[in-house]
């Protein structure tokens, strides 16, 4: 294990007023994605896209790690340099989506688990000779009456654990994320009774596959209800019960928890943010991973057209520097 490699990345990671851009979405997603546009994706389109989000000027005042695809990790920007290197001269640490995405569960036949655990090693070597520092695993769990079941529970933090000593022990800095999804219609009580679950065994498994725990990055979803669930919690209360579960079962030897956006609005990911930063004294650095409520002005306002690069990439860097200011509890609604 190089522990020095593993501190300069979270180190790097962490530094005051940053985030990261979550710039992952394997193919399907992306080209899901690209369809809310019009746009055909291809090997090229798909070059151009995040072309536009990684030479957005300033970005690195904002943002200081960003997780590529491994298509995207073996390209090229448009002026010839592979992307890893643009980011890495920028001063931007360029990260790895590892896994190879959800599957059934064969144990639990309505949730699902994630695959990618075969290899792996190898193909962390591959990516850190392209130059990636850290790596990103992520799960999920559907919340119901019954679910996330027993099993699930179980099955996904043994993956998580196995996944992040596999990193550590090659000097790769692992995301561990465990998405609690906001699809259905649960209250936010519901989500924090998972949410607590979840996280209980996944710190148990940690510790049992002698994971670090100073060398990893939490990257959660927040204590929120459902989507389709009636009454939708205030601004205050996601922050107060995302922090109270956070502080029964994080670590305070975890460094840096980077929460997802999951399909919240660009504005409630944003004030979220700001308001657990305004909260309480935590000990862990509290700031974003966001996929979504980064990109998603950016990708309309592009909409595939080369003119409309310039316009794009001030809607990421705009809600890169509002997050930022969330991370230090100060961003205001005015700004927006
Ligand atoms: P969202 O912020 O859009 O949820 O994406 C973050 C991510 O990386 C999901 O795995």
């Amino acid at each position: 294990m190089n522990i020095e490699q593993l501190q300069s990345t979270i180190k790097a990671i962490t530094a005051s007023g940053k985030g990261i851009l979550a710039a992952d979405e394997s193919t399907g997603t992306i080209t899901k994605r690209f369809k809310s546009i019009n746009l055909e994706s291809t090997e090229e389109s798909r070059r151009a896209y995040r072309d536009l989000l990684f030479t957005t000027v300033d970005l690195e005042k904002y943002v200081s790690g960003i997780i590529l695809f491994e298509e995207t990790l073996k390209q090229q920007a448009l002026d010839g340099t592979p992307f890893p290197k643009l980011l890495a001269d920028r001063g931007i640490v360029p990260g790895i989506k590892v896994d190879k995405g959800l599957i059934a569960n064969e144990s639990a036949p309505e949730e699902k688990t994630t695959q990618g655990l075969d290899g792996l090693p190898e193909r962390l070597a591959e990516y850190k000779a392209l130059g990636a520092r850290f790596a990103k695993w992520r799960v999920v769990y559907n919340v119901t009456d019954t679910f996330p079941s027993r099993i699930a529970i179980h099955i996904n933090a043994e993956q998580l654990a196995r996944y992040a000593a596999i990193c550590q022990s090659q000097g790769i800095v692992p995301i561990v994320e465990p998405e609690v999804l906001m699809d259905g219609d649960h209250s936010i009580e519901q989500c924090a009774v998972a949410t607590e679950h979840v996280l209980d065994h996944v710190f148990d498994s940690l510790a049992k596959h002698h994971v670090i725990s100073e060398y990893i990055i939490l990257k959660p979803s927040m204590v929120i209800a459902g989507k389709d669930h009636n009454k939708q919690a205030s601004i205050e209360q996601v922050a107060e019960e995302t922090i109270k579960i956070l502080k029964r079962k994080v670590p305070a030897a975890v460094p840096t928890i980077n929460f997802l956006s999951g399909g919240q609005s660009n504005e409630a990911a944003t004030q979220h943010l700001n308001t657990m930063n305004q909260l309480s004294n935590t000990p862990w650095n509290l700031s974003f991973s966001y996929g979504r409520a980064l990109q998603s002005s950016a990708l309309k306002t592009w909409g595939g057209q080369k003119e409309n690069v310039k316009a794009a990439q001030q809607q990421l860097l705009k809600r890169a520097q509002l997050n930022s200011l969330a991370t230090l509890g100060k961003y205001e609604e005015n700004m927006e």
